[in-house]
């Protein structure tokens, strides 16, 4: 621990590690530390982050619902935010999805959408208990969302303690019908256990910022649809626009059974996680016997606030301002790419909507890669908010961020490979 907190920070090695950064406010793609300086947030503060913060709009309706109702419980009750929200939900997302169960975060999404999967199955008599994952595929970091998440430095010790999923290779360019040949000998052999398959639809985020095809997305469903099993989308990062459309279902022109929303949810303001799914999946438990109720809740789900601010985030979504920052963005963020994929230390620089990434050509690869805590440090004195994946390098900013700023991001990028090009990490160690 530091000397001066109490507090255990997340993925973060006290042990090695100086003090966190005190911020003090944010406004728009800006963090401001206590002394005043300003950092841009080039990752959308854990992607979370869309409109940018302290978005006036959000702060506003945040502020109207405190006044009014600050949190009831939701069984039994409900109240206008979560109303509201339900409905503006429906009116967007895709038709088929019909019903709405709100938590907290990204990980409840996904323990809730497992959970409905295998309990729709049960509930149609036909119980199905196998689960299959993406290999590099990450879905939180609770128990059920570790466990369909690839086996990893973040989730290695408690392996024994996570239930076994079937993993299909990740679909990488030009090898994608080895995913698909392997997903159809799986259901070939066990198509009448296998409950659901869950993906991150196109971009895979902690994995390591992995790119694959619609096509393959496409396939994939359609395989879960001849088999009966439930197609789980995890949109927690990819949903609301960071892929170019609300959905990255969308571009594969596709609709999961169940799809798992939060981060963006709310623009980044307050913790929300939200899963949708099909008449079909909730008619399983809707019949006049207790015993058949979805068990699950958390103490603040649907809380009013949360739901105020994801009702006013939407409203910013519907905006033509916001419609229109994304492909603009898009066009920044390539434009960008193709400087930096000149550069003799980027490797395989890519672009999913508004994400870019590439890999730092060097020796070590990997999430523990050396090069990822130096190049944070190296950002952070220029005031730049990245925070590398390993050897893999990113960039995802709040849809409102300038052109100026992002050529900031992107000098910093440069200089830093140039640093590690010239070997000045290494005589740091
Ligand atoms: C695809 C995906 N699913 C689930 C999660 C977990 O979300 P949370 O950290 O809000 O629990 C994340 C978090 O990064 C994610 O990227």
């Amino acid at each position: 621990m530091t000397e001066t907190s109490a507090l255990w920070h997340p993925f973060t090695q006290h042990a090695l590690s100086g003090p966190p950064v005190f911020i003090d406010r944010a406004k728009g793609a800006y963090l401001f530390t206590k002394d005043g300086t300003r950092i841009i947030d080039g990752i959308s503060s854990w992607w979370v982050n869309t409109h940018g913060h302290n978005h006036p709009h959000i702060v506003q309706a945040v502020q109207k619902q405190a006044a009014k109702l600050d949190q009831v419980i939701f069984a039994g009750f409900t109240h206008e935010p979560a109303e509201k929200l339900a409905a503006k939900l429906l009116e967007i997302m895709p038709p088929a999805l019909r019903h709405v169960f709100l938590s907290d975060s990204g990980s409840t999404s996904v323990e809730v959408a497992l959970k409905m999967a295998i309990g729709a199955h049960a509930h149609h008599g036909k119980p199905r208990t196998r689960i299959v994952a993406l290999e590099h595929g990450y879905h939180g970091d609770t128990f059920g969302a570790m466990a369909v998440g690839a086996p990893s430095i973040f989730n290695q010790i408690y392996s024994d303690h996570l239930f076994a999923v079937d993993r299909l290779p990740f679909p990488e360019s030009g090898k994608e019908d080895i995913t698909i040949q392997a997903f159809h000998q799986l259901l070939a052999a066990h198509g009448q256990d296998i409950a659901a398959l869950i993906v991150e639809p196109l971009l895979l985020g902690a994995g390591g910022m992995k790119i694959y095809s619609p096509r393959v997305l496409n396939q994939l469903k359609q395989l879960c649809e001849q088999y009966g099993v439930y197609f789980i989308a995890d949109e927690v990062m990819t949903g609301f626009g960071r892929t170019g459309t609300l959905l990255a279902c969308e571009q594969a022109h596709i609709t999961p059974d169940i799809l798992c929303l939060s981060k963006g949810l709310t623009g980044g303001f307050l913790p929300l996680g939200a899963t949708l799914c099909t008449a079909e999946i909730y008619q399983a438990f809707y019949v006049k016997d207790r015993t058949r109720t979805f068990w699950h809740s958390s103490s603040y789900t649907g809380n009013p606030l949360a739901c105020a601010a994801a009702v006013a985030s939407l409203e910013l979504w519907q905006q033509p301002a916001t419609q229109n920052s994304i492909p603009a963005l898009c066009a920044l963020q390539e434009k960008q790419l193709q400087k930096i994929a000149a550069h003799p230390l980027a490797e395989n620089a890519r672009r999913c909507g508004t994400v870019t990434a590439f890999e730092v050509k060097q020796n070590e690869q990997g999430y523990l890669a050396a090069v990822g805590q130096e190049l944070y440090a190296f950002f952070m004195q220029r005031d730049v908010l990245l925070r590398p994946l390993g050897s893999t390098l990113y960039v995802m900013p709040p849809y409102c961020i300038t052109e100026n700023d992002l050529n900031d991001v992107y000098f910093s990028i440069h200089d830093a490979l140039d640093a590690v090009k010239a070997g000045q990490f290494q005589r740091a160690a």
